[in-house]
């Protein structure tokens, strides 16, 4: 609940952060630009989220599909990763995120595997915003490392087949232990999910909006956030089985 509105808040919001390209063309300036652009809207969410006691924020950054790019625009994304990172970790330390990367690490260079050794190792110990950041990451690449992984323990011994259940299976996904996601907001206009959180979207509430993600700001969040409590959430039974807090 939102103390000053006493509206319902997603306890995991998920962001899909598109329309950089297209921020950057319409200024007639390099693609890159509109990458840059795109840190002010995250650092807003990031406060925003914890100032509203979201539980867990996650932001899907570069996609498993996005290593199809020309190289130079991949180098300036993952160069600007690194830069972010170093330059705002000590700042999200500070405000109590703990941060964690999900993705493919060992497609990544070894200087930004190390970032985000120390930047996870740094605020492991926090209890504020749970900060996931997506970064070569796809839903069809998370689904399968966690089937892989439960089929090594089957084998092992250590798990029998008929254990595995949705929970087992969430839990070995690389957002296990992270509650479900129950807003994902996209930016961009498009409607698609582009291979993001596959098995955790079940059954979260989808906004989209064609603003580009370097505009996004307060009033769009909050926007969203209001679509998110009008909705009523009824998980495939009837509206008179709900309780009213799922009805926003
Ligand atoms: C999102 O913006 C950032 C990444 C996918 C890395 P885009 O780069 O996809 O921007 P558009 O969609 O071309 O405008
Ligand atoms: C989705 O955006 C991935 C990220 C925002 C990181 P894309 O721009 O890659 O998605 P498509 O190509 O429009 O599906
Ligand atoms: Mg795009």
């Amino acid at each position: 609940m939102d103390a000053a509105t006493a509206k319902p808040v997603p306890r995991h919001i998920a962001i899909t952060m598109d329309g950089n390209g297209r921020w950057a063309a319409a200024r007639a300036l390099p693609r890159p630009a509109g990458h840059r652009a795109g840190l002010k809207p995250v650092r807003m969410c990031v406060e925003e989220c914890a100032r509203r006691d979201v539980e867990a924020l996650t932001l899907f950054a570069f996609s498993s599909e996005n290593w199809g790019r020309p190289a130079d625009e991949v180098g300036s994304l993952m160069g600007l990763f690194i830069e972010a990172l170093e330059r705002e970790i000590e700042e999200l330390h500070g405000q109590g995120v703990r941060l964690r990367f999900i993705g493919e690490r060992r497609n990544l260079s070894v200087r930004l595997q190390g970032r985000i050794a120390a930047a996870e190792e740094l605020t492991r110990g926090n209890s504020g915003l749970k900060l996931q950041v997506a970064v070569s990451y796809g839903g069809r690449w998370d689904i399968i490392q966690a089937a892989q992984r439960l089929a090594r323990e089957c084998s092992s011994g250590a798990l029998r087949p008929e254990e595995i259940s949705e929970e087992v299976f969430g839990s070995s996904l690389a957002l296990g232990g992270v509650p479900e996601a129950e807003l994902l907001i996209r930016t961009g206009g498009e409607y698609r999910i582009s291979n993001f959180l596959l098995w955790e979207l079940a059954y979260a509430e989808l906004y989209f909006t064609s603003r580009l993600w370097p505009d996004f700001s307060v009033g769009d969040l909050e926007e969203a956030l209001g679509f998110f409590a009008g909705r009523e959430r009824r998980f495939g039974q009837l509206s008179a089985q709900c309780p009213a807090a799922a009805k926003g």
